[in-house]
């Protein structure tokens, strides 16, 4: 007994230090992908010098999960988990409730395997109105956690959807990851039937392809986060944690792996058309966000450059999304889109 006890404090100080040190590699060294970017540069906007409508009526609204959000805009899961990531949770809570936008809480698992830590997630009293998205890793289902486990991880945080991320790359990369992935998607398909709450599957900074899109629209799920190639590279994230020189250079050799998300975000719409997709994944100006919903996202998510903000105050958090939110409504003007729906049937989006 004590010994199991012991594993299980060492592994949950492990987790903690895991989340410690993404947050620190993310906020002190470069973890964007080297050579590969989002795509979104190969497309332009036809600019209309005539736009017949006032840019003050543009309605950025939109219901997603029977939720009113006033922007097409998710803050992305990014932690929880140790003290430092509560500050960090509600600080993104604050803005998200301000802005009535959505939000993910990082993966929960730390919090289901050490109780005494779900208070690093729970924000909803802080966002009682915003679109909150709980979060564990979806490879969790092939390693001992069943539905009664999402439902805790929903009901501790008085969440609104579930987002199971898929991660491969990461875990294969990481010297501590589970890279069983066999027989995923049928635990996926378990797992829809016994929850009625929305699922969302995303990935990381890798994209989702047109058949893993399918498969998972087969096993029932709701909603695809792209979570695409351009923004943040795990791959280079875990270079940077690597104990080795061998486990450092396989991290970069994978730096630049994985589908862009603009080009993800094609295939994922040319496969399931009719669900809602998040655009995420190195959308870092609302020009390229505009080009999301133009290319079918009916949101777009945003994690690292909220973090730093995040670790200062919620205003700071705010300021990004808020100029993010104004540079997509000037997009909007300029093709004289009025609103999200006229945006994503726009026809002055063209390919360079
Ligand atoms: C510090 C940090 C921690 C993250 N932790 C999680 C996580 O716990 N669960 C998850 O699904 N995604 C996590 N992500 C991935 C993001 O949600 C997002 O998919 C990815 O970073 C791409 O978006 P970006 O380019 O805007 O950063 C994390 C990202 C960052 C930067």
């Amino acid at each position: 007994m004590r010994n199991s006890e012991d594993r299980e404090t060492k592994f949950n100080r492990m987790t903690q230090d895991r989340k410690a040190d993404h947050i620190r590699i993310c906020l002190n060294e470069d973890v964007g992908f080297k050579n590969k970017s989002t795509g979104f540069e190969n497309y332009s906007f036809i600019h209309q010098a005539l736009p017949d409508i006032n840019m003050s009526d543009i309605d950025l609204s939109l219901n997603l999960f029977d939720k009113v959000l006033n922007y097409p805009v998710i803050i992305e899961s990014m932690t929880g988990g140790t003290e430092l990531s509560f500050q960090i949770n509600e600080n993104l809570a604050i803005a998200a409730q301000k802005l009535r936008v959505g939000m993910m809480v990082g993966s929960q698992r730390i919090s289901l395997e050490q109780p005494s830590l779900a208070y690093t997630f729970q924000v909803r009293h802080t966002v009682p109105d915003a679109l909150l998205i709980a979060n564990i890793g979806a490879i969790q289902l092939n390693n001992g956690f069943d539905y009664e486990n999402c439902l805790d991880a929903i009901s501790m945080i008085g969440a609104d959807a579930l987002a199971l991320h898929l991660n491969p790359l990461q875990e294969a990369i990481q010297y501590e990851g589970n890279t069983n992935f066999r027989g995923l998607l049928e635990n996926i398909k378990k797992l829809r039937r016994k929850i009625e709450m929305p699922i969302i599957v995303k990935e990381v900074g890798c994209g989702i392809s047109k058949e893993v899109a399918s498969r998972l629209v087969d096993a029932g799920v709701d909603c695809i986060d792209i979570g695409g190639a351009g923004g943040t590279s795990w791959a280079m994230i875990e270079s940077y944690r690597a104990k080795s020189d061998c486990q450092r250079t396989i991290g970069d050799t994978f730096s630049d792996w994985g589908i862009p998300t603009a080009e993800s975000l094609n295939m994922v719409k040319s496969a399931v058309p009719d669900i809602p997709v998040i655009a995420s994944g190195g959308i870092r100006n609302g020009v390229d966000a505009a080009k999301a919903i133009a290319l079918g996202a009916s949101v777009i998510g945003i994690a690292l450059p909220l973090l730093s903000p995040a670790l200062e105050s919620p205003l700071l958090v705010e300021n990004v999304l808020n100029r993010i939110i104004e540079e997509l409504k000037i997009a909007m003007f300029c093709t004289g889109s009025a609103n999200l729906k006229e945006l994503g049937n726009t026809k002055y989006l063209v390919k360079k």
